[in-house]
């Protein structure tokens, strides 16, 4: 399936093999589910699929097993605080870790919403969910997230201005932001800001632009939902309930 594009996101369709599905449903083990793919038992969305390579989305597509209806996984959702130094990529070309190696003990084929950075850290969204993905994507949404970074000296409020006017980066003004500082000394300052972009090292750019590059970047929240006490590394189901701050 084509990855759905909008104007700066992908989302990943959530389609994984078609034995997978059924050895994850119980029914049998993934070499007897290719038998029965082979064999003609098994129809998605009331077509016969004999492939072997076949890949489907159990929570969107219909796939019945002699007639009879698998059951739907459980629609999931984690939060994990990320460290640095892996990519939000389910998997990477270059061997470096990626976030879903963190999940242990999930069973659930879950992608990241949306993308952090190899070297930023903080709160990122994982689920089996297309259709919660794309509500959280979405631009129309206007979901804020909230970043907390540190840059070098302290900027002048003229420059944090531009930040929340909008600023040109590579041709297309920024929509505007909400920046405050939270500490500064002689060396360094730390801030916040949120925006409801997704551009890519949004955040980065936006500080390069005003001639303070970023040199710790975290994300603390999407929309209300925080990081609470999450350590670095750590993941925790979020429940349906709670996935309503991110829409507050
Ligand atoms: N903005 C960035 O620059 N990097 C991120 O990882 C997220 C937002």
């Amino acid at each position: 399936m084509v990855p759905v594009f909008l104007t700066n996101f992908t989302i990943p369709p959530m389609k994984e093999r078609l034995q997978k599905v059924i050895a994850a449903a119980g029914i049998c083990s993934r070499r007897q589910a290719e038998k029965h793919i082979v064999g003609g038992d098994i129809s998605v969305d009331g077509v016969i699929t004999t492939e072997l390579g076949t890949r489907v989305d159990p929570l969107t597509q219909q796939i019945t097993f002699r007639g009879k209806m698998l059951p739907q996984p459980e629609k999931v959702c984690y939060l994990l605080n990320k460290p640095k130094g892996y990519v939000t990529t389910m998997d990477d070309p270059q061997g470096r870790p990626v976030v879903t190696d963190l999940l242990k003990g999930v069973r659930e084929r879950v992608y990241p919403v949306g993308r952090l950075d190899l070297d930023t850290e903080g709160a990122l969204l994982l689920t089996n969910d297309g259709e919660l993905a794309h509500r959280i994507l979405h631009p129309s949404n206007e979901i804020m997230r909230t970043y907390e970074l540190e840059v070098a000296a302290r900027p002048m409020q003229s420059k944090l201005d531009l930040l929340t006017q909008g600023i040109d980066i590579e041709g297309r003004k920024t929509w505007p932001a909400q920046v405050r500082i939270l500490n500064s000394n002689s060396k360094q300052t730390t801030l916040e800001i949120i925006i409801h972009e997704g551009r890519k090292r949004q955040v980065r750019k936006m500080f390069e632009a005003i001639g303070h590059p970023v040199v710790t970047l975290r994300r603390i929240k999407y929309g209300q939902l925080g990081l609470g006490g999450l350590r670095v590394g750590s993941f925790r189901k979020i429940s349906q309930k709670e996935l309503e701050n991110v829409f507050k």
